[in-house]
């Protein structure tokens, strides 16, 4: 449903996507998991229509995003990082214009906008000018909008970002009720868990380069089973180990605190990225030594922690 071969692109000197490949195939949840300044937004605007490519091709549902850029886009639906509806206008008028742009008759626009609010659960707001409304409800009422011409593909950039748990987990469900219902959903996010949570694959994704793509099962199990998070002088550590007994050991020798928690996907991703230091020496079942980088790159992705 998409599909990405070597695509790469530069603003200046500054290289975003250094040739990205990848195949998401229909109904699937995929997402596009990486740090700040990694290149999701790059790859979606691109993908959207909102930017050009510098090299390389894509399609989506079988259409060309170059050569049949606007039946490319007729398969898409954006909901994009920075909330961007009117807020002067009503939730009904920000989704009618929408279903104008892409020249859908008034009866058709009318009956849409009232199945979307009542799937969103926002028919209650559809008078209510944007600007009166929370932040969960702007992304269910941009997620509304996506879905206004139908679109086979829902492009979603960190549709969370900002929002509080409770609030995320809601739009989490109705992420999957839409891909139960037949999308196929591309999913940029750096919160580890929204990704573990929700995909059924996973890219990851570092300066502007896939490091892996697979299931975050299988992306978890390359690192080991369990977890243990110790702080020394010099910091936070965390070494892998493949099993809990091997984990107690060490554990039990700590002097300052440690967490012992099962893997996660950040652990993965931090393994594949390549901000970790290398195996410690020592004939222990330590599977990879930590780093303080460890503790460096929770800031923006350590949601998933403290055991499952
Ligand atoms: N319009 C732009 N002009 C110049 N540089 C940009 C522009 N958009 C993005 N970049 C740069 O491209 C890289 C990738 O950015 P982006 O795709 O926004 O990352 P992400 O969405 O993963 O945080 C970053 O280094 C960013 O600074
Ligand atoms: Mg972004």
């Amino acid at each position: 449903m998409i599909k990405i071969e070597d695509l790469r692109k530069s603003y200046g000197k500054t290289r975003a996507l250094s040739g990205i490949d990848l195949h998401v195939p229909a109904g699937e949840l995929f997402a596009y998991l990486g740090p700040n300044g990694a290149g999701k937004t790059t790859t979606i605007r691109i993908l959207t229509g909102l930017t050009r490519l510098g090299q390389g091709r894509a399609a989506l549902n079988g259409h060309d995003i170059v050569r049949a850029s606007l039946a490319a886009k007729r398969q898409c639906g954006l909901v994009p990082q920075q909330v961007n509806l009117d807020s002067e206008l009503t939730v009904q008028e920000n989704l009618d214009i929408h279903g104008r742009l892409f020249s859908m008759a008034a009866t058709a626009r009318r009956s849409r906008i009232h199945e979307l609010l009542d799937y969103v659960n926002l028919l209650d707001r559809r008078d209510s000018l944007v600007k009166h409304l929370s932040g969960g409800m702007k992304r269910r009422v941009m997620l509304a909008r996506a879905l206004m011409h139908q679109p086979r593909i829902l492009f979603l950039d960190e549709p969370t970002v900002g929002l509080d748990a409770q609030i995320r987990r809601r739009i989490w469900a109705l992420i999957k009720k839409i891909q139960q219902d037949g999308a196929t959903i591309f999913l940029t996010t750096h919160y580890i868990e929204e990704a573990e949570f929700l995909a059924d694959r996973v890219a990851f994704l570092d300066e502007g380069r896939i490091k892996a793509v697979d299931t975050p099962a299988v992306l978890m199990k390359g690192v080991g089973q369990w977890a243990m998070d110790w702080l020394s002088d010099k910091g936070m550590h965390t070494d892998y180990f493949p099993d809990r007994e091997a984990a107690v050991q060490p554990a039990g020798t700590a002097k300052n605190g440690f967490t012992l928690r099962r893997v996660n996907l950040e652990d993965a991703f931090l393994m594949l990225t390549g901000k970790k230091v290398a195996v410690p020496a020592g004939d222990d079942k330590r599977l990879h030594g930590g780093s303080s980088a460890h503790a460096a790159h929770t800031s923006h992705g350590g949601h998933g922690k403290g055991g499952h």
